[in-house]
Formats: C-alpha cells, sequence, structure tokens
C-alpha cells in the first residue's frame, strides 16, 4: 500500500489521538515517525504507531505532561518530560538547545522522564536546519551484551549526529551501536533463515546463527561500539539521573509504566569556530569528495552518510511512501491496539 506523506501522518495522527494523546502531541508524534518510513527507516515510523497506542491507553505515557526546562548553566538545561510522548519533548528540548547554541556558541540539554523518542535524525536535522551541528544520544532496553559477556546489559543506545551544508544538504548520521536492529532478527525468523554470526549471542553468550535461538545482540565493532553504547549510557543516564545500564526499563515490561529514559543534545553553533559559508562550503565538498571515491568491486559508487535516506525521501514524497498492509489496516481500523505488546519477552520464540 502507498501513502502520500501527508495521508500517513494524518492516520498515524488520528490513531494516536484516539488512543488519548492529545491533539498537538499527536501531531508532534506523528511528524517524527513519518520522517523516519519518509527516510526508509520504517523500523521507526508506522509500524511503531500500535505500540505506542497500547502504551498510551494503558498510561504509560502521560496524556497530560507538566514539560519543565531549567537552565543550569550559560549553555546547558534540563529537560524534564514528566514521561509524556518521547518525541515531542526531545523535540522541545532540542528548540532549547539551538536557542542556546545561537545566543553562546553551544546548547547542551538534558532530556530527562521521556518515553521512545523515536529516529534521533529528526532532532539533529532540527539544529542542521538552523546552520548549527546537531548531536544527541538517547538510552534504549537493555538488549545487548557487553564484550564478552553472556547477559544484555545496555540498550541499542543510539547515536546521531548532522551537519549542514550549502543548499538545505545536510549529512546526517544516525545509526543504534549494535550490528543490526531487533527487527532484522524477526525478519531472519519469518523467513526461517540463518542470521550472520556477528549479528547475535544465544542464552550462554555464544554467537548464534539460529535467529530463534537469540538471546540478546551484539554491539558494532566488539569492544569499541561496547565502549560506545556505555558512553551513551552515561551521557543520556548516569549523567541525568535517571535509571542507567541494565536498569533501563523494558520496552515491553509494563505498559502502564513511565518509561524514565534519558536523551542528550548537544548543539554547536560553527560560526564560533570558523566562518560559517565556508563551514556549509566544506561541508558540501565533504559529499562531493565522498561521492568521487573510486567504488570497490560490488559496489556502483560511495554515498555520504544520510544520502540514500535523502534520495529515498525525495521517492517516497513523489511516489507516496511503501507501507505493510496489516499496518495501513490498522490505521484505518476502529481498533486502538490489539493488546499485543504487554509484558511480551521480545526474545521469545
Ligand atoms: P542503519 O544501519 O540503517 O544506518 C546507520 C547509518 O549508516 C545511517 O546514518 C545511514 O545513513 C548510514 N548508511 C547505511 N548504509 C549506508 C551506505 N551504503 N553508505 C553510506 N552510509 C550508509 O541504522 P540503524 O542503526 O538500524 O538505526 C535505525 C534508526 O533507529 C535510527 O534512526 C536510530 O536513531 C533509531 N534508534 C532509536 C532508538 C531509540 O531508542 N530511540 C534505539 C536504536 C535505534
Amino acid at each position: 500500500m502507498k501513502l502520500s506523506e501527508q495521508k500517513l501522518k494524518e492516520l498515524m495522527k488520528n490513531k494516536l489521538h484516539q488512543a488519548g494523546l492529545s491533539e498537538d502531541h499527536a501531531d508532534g508524534v506523528a511528524d517524527v515517525l513519518v520522517h523516519a518510513d519518509l527516510r526508509g527507516v520504517h523500523s521507526h515510523g508506522a509500524m511503531r504507531v500500535e505500540y505506542y497506542a497500547e502504551r498510551i491507553a494503558k498510561g504509560g505515557i502521560n496524556t497530560n505532561p507538566q514539560f519543565s526546562f531549567e537552565k543550569t548553566g550559560p549553555s546547558t538545561a534540563l529537560f524534564d518530560g514528566d514521561n509524556g510522548a518521547g518525541h515531542v519533548a526531545a523535540k522541545e528540548a532540542m528548540d532549547e538547545a539551538i536557542n542556546m547554541a545561537k545566543k553562546s556558541g553551544i546548547g547542551v540539554v538534558g532530556v530527562k522522564r521521556i518515553s521512545h523518542s523515536g529516529s534521533l535524525s529528526y532532532f539533529v536535522q532540527q539544529a542542521s536546519e538552523e546552520n548549527l551541528i546537531g548531536l544527541s544520544v538517547c538510552q534504549s532496553d537493555p538488549m545487548v551484551v557487553p564484550f564478552g559477556g553472556a547477559e544484555a546489559y545496555y540498550g541499542t543506545n543510539p547515536i546521531a549526529f548532522s551537519a549542514p551544508g550549502e543548499e538545505e544538504d545536510f549529512i546526517t548520521f544516525d545509526m543504534a551501536t549494535t550490528v543490526q536492529a531487533w527487527g532484522k532478527i524477526l525478519h531472519a525468523r519469518s523467513k526461517n533463515e540463518a542470521i550472520p554470526e556477528d549479528w547475535a549471542v544465544d542464552e550462554n553468550g555464544e554467537a548464534t546463527t539460529n535467529p530463534f535461538d537469540v538471546k540478546a545482540l551484539m554491539p558494532i565493532a566488539g569492544p569499541k561500539g561496547y565502549g560506545l553504547m556505555m558512553m551513551v549510557d552515561i551521557l543520556s543516564g548516569v549523567l541525568l539521573g535517571v535509571p542507567f545500564g541494565n536498569n533501563v526499563s523494558s520496552m515491553y515490561h509494563d505498559l502502564s509504566e513511565g518509561r524514565n529514559l534519558g536523551q542528550l543534545h548537544i548543539v554547536i553553533n560553527p560560526s564560533y569556530f570558523t566562518d560559517l559559508t565556508t563551514f556549509k562550503q566544506n561541508i558540501s565538498q565533504t559529499m562531493k569528495d565522498l561521492n568521487a571515491v573510486k567504488p570497490a568491486p560490488g559496489f556502483d559508487h560511495v554515498s555520504y552518510p544520510g544520502q540514500r535516506s535523502i534520495e529515498r525521501a525525495k521517492r517516497y514524497k513523489e511516489n507516496g511512501i511503501e507501507i505493510v498492509d496489516e499496518i495501513y489496516e490498522y490505521l484505518v481500523g476502529d481498533a486502538v491496539h490489539f493488546n499485543n505488546y504487554d509484558h511480551k519477552d521480545p526474545f521469545a520464540k
């Protein structure tokens, strides 16, 4: 099923509003979700609506949160999301970081007590749309082994970065610190296919190629990815005084409880370091240089990070966004949710 960006956003907004979010917050969440689908990050788009709707309906996302913003220094602040919609809180907190970076060269905002905020590229691009550099990291539920460990400790703790080039182009790099998302394991299960041996481990902490034996995911690049996910957890958890490590709340454990997650936005104003026009020209030059690198066998060209998403978004804006039929049926149907997620074991066979 192909839907226009506007239609998809409207359907998602309606469902989230039906579940209990205010119209304003439903619109804010749907905006981040449709951004993900447009970039081809379908794992963080429309497929999440039913989960959010169930959590909203069961009270685990505050439908009337009192956001608070406390400046703690010339360029630092804490934003309390009161366990409301994470997408909306993270977006408002990024606006505050942008304001500070415009005035003082840098803005660092710790966002605490939020629910899942989706695809981080949305927030860092808020900064690059204002000619600033955006960096954002956040916590996610524990499902990854630390290097050498036999049980999960960290989440898939993502890191996102965006810098502005000329003519409204951005370089946007946005990744989970795991080799693969959990969704890819589910996909392999549905096809009864083996997975590569560097994706995940079984109950003994040993690498497995059987998607049904998976008990935890592996960090990217062994100890290096493990170090990065630790850094993310310290910056967005320990630093902000919210639960950290394997105390981070699970996505599915109890949908009636707020998740108390943390996220950190850092915004840097390039004009405090160099000439802005030259900076933007050099970001565009970086894109051109990367595209001009000789491709390796099996590749027809080298893309800069985020380029394929930009191209996909252009295609989707023209031709519509491809949405799985069942998700469309759910979005246009009457049910708020089907009780599919509460207390679900993500690793159950
Ligand atoms: P991914 O593996 O699809 O892409 C990672 C990065 O690599 C992207 O910047 C992409 O542009 C770049 N890339 C991919 N293929 C490329 C190629 N051929 N050439 C050049 N660059 C290329 O992303 P991943 O790790 O699956 O993350 C997906 C999303 O999940 C992200 O938006 C992330 O923020 C989100 N996420 C959110 C979490 C949360 O709790 N809020 C937790 C984990 C992930």
